[in-house]
């Protein structure tokens, strides 16, 4: 995992009035609401003696542990020490390690960076994913690093063989290109056209454009977040929520914005989860059994034109995993 990048670690719905706990990052973290509504997380750990801060209940706003009823607000910073009086003394080292969030499109983001004081960015997300579209939404656990389950998703070699029965129907073996290009720092674009073998070789990615802005493609925003741009109303999307060195959930959500009525808009979005959970376990049943577990540079894979987007994903990654200090 990198330091310095926002994460989508949840979505909203899971952070109620009660505080959470889930391991996120290799770390078990807390997250809660403060009256205002606004999300806080931190390290599930009371400074005081060890309890899980998850365990415990939001008490006018602040978050109060269960033990000794110590109560933190919503940076972290301990408010009130029962046993010391309402005004008595609250030593400056009861303070939680707090860490930045942000909440948009239903998600939850997490920054995990060695300092909160500087300025940190907005997270990005798709502008063409707007409000207007309805989803659906499920959460499926793997047992493998998020990099392996990220460059499933960016692998438009394996369609033919994992998919056989599926969206990979039609025997289109021979893969053309891949386009890969950035749009700015932080998002990659994938284009590629799959036929059947003919005997001709497979077209560089120069050869290769994609008919116009709505074809079929696929769209990656550093860290973890991706969607499969099927049509300009129909969308695939996924956040590759990372849980420690082995194990990841992926947060799949089925976008449309055919159907615009409130109701019906949902509910054909639900519909459409079920199938998409067996297509990405058409996936999860040979990406865990990947080795090694994390993917990188130099872990000894030999790969072939058509893994384009997965060698870029990690030219990205070690890079910016180079600027870790
Ligand atoms: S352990 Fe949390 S208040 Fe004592
Ligand atoms: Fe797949």
């Amino acid at each position: 995992m990198i330091r310095n990048q926002w994460y989508v670690v949840l979505e909203s719905y899971e952070v109620g009035n009660k505080p959470i706990g889930v391991t996120r990052l290799g770390e078990k973290m807390v997250f809660w609401r403060d009256s205002s509504g606004k999300v806080s997380a931190a390290v599930d750990r009371c400074p005081h003696r060890g309890v899980a801060l998850s365990t415990g209940v939001i008490e006018h706003g602040y978050l109060q542990c269960p033990f000794h009823g110590f109560e933190y607000d919503a940076t972290g910073k301990c408010v009130l020490v029962p046993a010391n009086g309402r005004n008595g003394v609250i030593p400056s080292a009861l303070r939680l390690n707090s860490y930045p969030t942000y909440e948009a499109h239903g998600l939850i983001w997490l920054w995990w960076g060695h300092t909160s004081s500087q300025e940190l960015p907005t997270p990005e997300f798709f502008d063409n994913l707007d409000d207007s579209f309805f989803y659906g939404s499920a959460h499926d656990p793997w047992d493998a690093h998020y990099s392996r389950v990220i460059e499933n998703q960016l692998d438009v070699v394996h369609l033919p063989f994992i998919h056989r029965n599926t969206i990979g129907r039609g025997n289109r073996t021979l893969v053309d290109g891949p386009v890969v290009e950035w749009k700015g720092d932080k998002m990659l674009y994938t284009y590629v056209f799959n036929r059947v073998d003919d005997g001709t070789p497979p077209l560089k990615p120069a050869d290769l454009s994609p008919k116009n802005s709505s074809s079929v493609h696929l769209e990656f925003i550093f860290p973890n977040l991706w969607q499969n741009y099927i049509s300009e109303n129909v969308r695939v999307f996924a956040a590759f929520v990372p849980v420690d060195e082995t194990h990841s959930l992926l947060y799949l959500r089925f976008y449309q914005n055919f159907m615009r009525l409130p109701l019906l808009g949902k509910l054909v979005a639900r519909l459409a989860m079920p199938s998409n959970l067996y297509i990405t376990h058409e996936d999860r049943r040979v990406v865990i059994t990947q080795q090694p577990k994390v993917s990188g540079l130099k872990i000894g894979e030999i790969l072939i034109q058509g893994d384009l987007p997965i060698i870029e994903y990690r030219k990205k990654r070690a890079a910016l995993q180079a600027l870790e200090e």
